[in-house]
């Protein structure tokens, strides 16, 4: 009896060493990870995504900065005087200023995309070949599922690396179907990934204002003079000025923001990847394979792997390689996962406010003043300092669980289950008795 037409194993050789009797399976298609296909249905729909992105929730900064006022230019204005006056003009200047200070606002919301990650999930590519109804068991250096803890059949090692010529290491590794017409053996992927949101800004330029400062009161001290002759008394000239902030723009920088890593596994079920190391065909019994065709014809002693009959439950779920036979029926993943943000902030570069300031008070004399001048005047204040400053940090929510499955191709992983008839190693008999006998 030879092992039926399209059941199909996995070979991690060469494309020219696909021993006879057995050939490529295409319908798991070229680079795409072999999923079991969900309850009910037949093999061969196809899923997942080659790379996935996320998106964010809106996120806000604040933004809170303060110019200092420069100290005021000499006074200019003062021009008649009284005749015969010995008061000169008095040059002042207002100094030591109030700084202006920006009340805190917020940035305007921005939901910057979440740059995603590729889907290609850690992998051992494998060339999944399909008996053509004559061999008369698994070729040797051929790999099958296996999902007894307790042991792997005789001249059966696990895929980990060991042994000479090396096993492959499938441990801890997905199936993938090898390229068009290419060889076994690759790999590649990854069990996590990072990421980080795009570069974004806010508002830029980040137009404002600051609030009006009154002046400092006149630096210098008064003078006192005589005008025609008499005292002239003190000059009430202390006055301050009203300055107004101009608004102006600052550009902000873009940032991006890191994503913290996250497992990308989809929903697995871990089984062990054994190879046989017979030297030859060999065909144990409850070694599990492939089949691609319908479900209803599952051929007769091979056992859809759906939980029933001793079988584990590979349906919609991908297949991964157990680390050691203690692995065998774990499982995990999930179909979607999500990242979470680092917090960033944004500088904003600087810039400065014109100043413009009302009329300060004229220098009136109060005593002995004869036709008193009036002396309003301005300054011609310069603009604020320059300042630059960071804004609030903020850690953007990363509010897109994003669906992780690699590309697949649905799969029915079958079990062979010998019939417990005399001659065949069947289960509870014990492997490896009468293996090669009957078939
Ligand atoms: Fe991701
Ligand atoms: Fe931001
Ligand atoms: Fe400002
Ligand atoms: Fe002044």
């Amino acid at each position: 009896m030879p092992i039926p037409l399209n059941v199909c194993f996995l070979w991690p050789g060469t494309n020219a060493s696909i021993p006879a009797g057995w050939a490529r399976e295409t319908l798991v298609a070229a680079s795409q990870w072999p999923k079991g296909a969900a309850a009910g249905v037949d093999p061969g729909a196809t899923g997942g995504a080659a790379s996935h992105t996320h998106t964010t929730t809106t996120h806000i900064h604040t933004a809170a900065h303060t110019h200092t006022v420069p100290n005021s230019p000499v006074g200019s204005g003062v021009t008649s005087r009284d005749t015969g006056t010995t008061n000169p003009p008095l040059a002042h200047t207002h100094d030591t200023n109030p700084n202006t200070v920006n009340p805190t606002v917020d940035l305007t919301t921005e939901a910057p995309s979440g740059a995603g990650g590729t889907n290609e999930i850690s992998f051992f590519r494998v060339i999944i070949i399909k008996s053509d109804g004559t061999p008369t068991g698994v070729p040797d250096l051929a790999v099958a599922l296996w999902n007894d803890p307790a042991g792997a059949p005789t001249s059966w090692n696990l895929c980990d690396g060991g042994g000479a010529p090396a096993r492959p290491d499938m441990r801890n590794r997905y199936l993938r179907q090898a390229v068009a017409a290419g060889d076994g053996g690759g790999t590649g992927g990854a069990l996590t990934h990072t990421g980080s949101i795009s570069s974004h800004v806010h508002n830029s330029p980040f137009n404002h204002g600051h609030p009006t400062v009154t002046s400092s009161q006149r630096t210098q001290a008064d003078t006192v003079g005589s005008i025609g002759g008499a005292l002239a008394g003190t000059a009430t000239s202390t006055h301050t000025h009203a300055l107004t902030i101009a608004s102006a723009g600052s550009s902000i920088t873009g940032s991006s923001d890191a994503l913290s890593s996250a497992s990308q596994e989809p929903p697995f079920s871990t089984q062990a990847f054994i190879q046989n190391n017979a030297g030859a065909a060999d065909w144990p019994d409850r070694i599990i394979g492939l089949w691609m065709q319908t479900l209803a014809s599952i051929p007769t002693d091979w056992t859809l792997c759906d939980g029933t009959l001793g079988t584990p439950d590979l349906r919609a779920v991908f297949v991964k390689g157990a680390n050691v036979l203690g692995d065998i029926g774990v499982t995990g993943g999930s179909l979607t996962h999500g990242h979470t943000a680092t917090g960033h902030t944004h500088a904003a570069l600087a810039h400065t406010h014109s100043i413009s300031e009302a009329a300060g008070a004229g220098e009136n004399r109060t005593a002995g003043a004869v036709n008193a001048p009036t002396t309003a005047h301005t300054h011609g204040w310069a603009p604020t300092g320059s300042t630059s400053f960071t804004s609030g940090s903020t850690t953007p929510v990363v509010a897109d669980f994003t669906n992780t499955q690699p590309l697949f191709t649905g799969a029915a992983f079958i079990q062979w289950q010998a019939p417990a008839a005399a001659g065949y190693s069947g289960r509870g008999i014990g492997r490896g008795i009468g293996r090669g006998i009957m078939r």
